[in-house]
């Protein structure tokens, strides 16, 4: 079975589009490991109550969310993963990821795992991907072992910086990525 590290960040408005995915990732037969930011670890949103959106976390993946620095840091050589996924990665996880801040048990999951030389899969939504964090997607699109979900602008007119994945996406994302490949097109239209 096929051990998956899953990230989940703080773009709130996307954590339904996760839940629906997770059921397919289920059944394709991959053990999740959840792994939470401390934002989504602890703020309520209009979205979801923090605990509510933590139980279908751990209904859907039979495991309780890795939530501190200090747990997180095992994942690396001591307990590894197959692949680790971030989704929905935010800008700001994004940017940290891009720049070696490891301040998060996100970012700790993915430095840990990225010093094994083991893929990340990226499933990105912010606001400002196309305006402060455009030159952090370039700097990960050119960096070893880290990959995309296909992504496209969400509203081109309403919100014209904002890039969101195809949640969907994220399976054939995953199984490219264990072969070292980026699933295309990258660019959805
Ligand atoms: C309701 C709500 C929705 C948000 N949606 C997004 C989003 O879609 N994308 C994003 O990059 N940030 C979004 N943010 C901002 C992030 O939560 C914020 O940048 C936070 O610091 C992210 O921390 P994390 O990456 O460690 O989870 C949202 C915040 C709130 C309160």
């Amino acid at each position: 079975m096929t051990k998956l590290g899953l990230c989940v960040t703080g773009s709130f408005c996307t954590h339904a589009n996760l839940l629906k995915a997770l059921d397919g990732i289920r059944e394709a037969g991959y053990d999740i490991t959840p792994i939470f930011s401390f934002n989504v670890a602890t703020l309520d949103t209009r979205f979801f109550k923090q605990a509510d959106f933590e139980a279908k976390i751990v209904e859907k993946t039979g495991k309780i969310p890795i939530k501190t620095i200090v747990d997180a840091e095992p994942l690396g050589t001591t307990r590894p993963l197959d692949l680790m996924l971030v989704a929905p990665c935010t800008g700001n996880t994004l940017a940290k990821i891009a720049h070696g801040v490891t301040d998060t048990p996100v970012t700790m999951a993915v430095k840990a795992h990225l010093r094994c030389n083991r893929p990340v899969v990226l499933a990105i939504a912010s606001n400002d991907f196309l305006a402060a964090n455009a030159r952090n997607i370039g700097r990960l699109l050119n960096t070893k072992n880290i990959y995309f979900v296909p992504f496209g602008q969400d509203s081109p007119t309403k919100k014209p910086n904002s890039l969101v994945c195809d949640f969907s996406l994220i399976l054939p994302t995953l199984s490219s990525a264990a072969d070292g490949k980026q699933l295309q097109p990258l660019l959805l239209r």
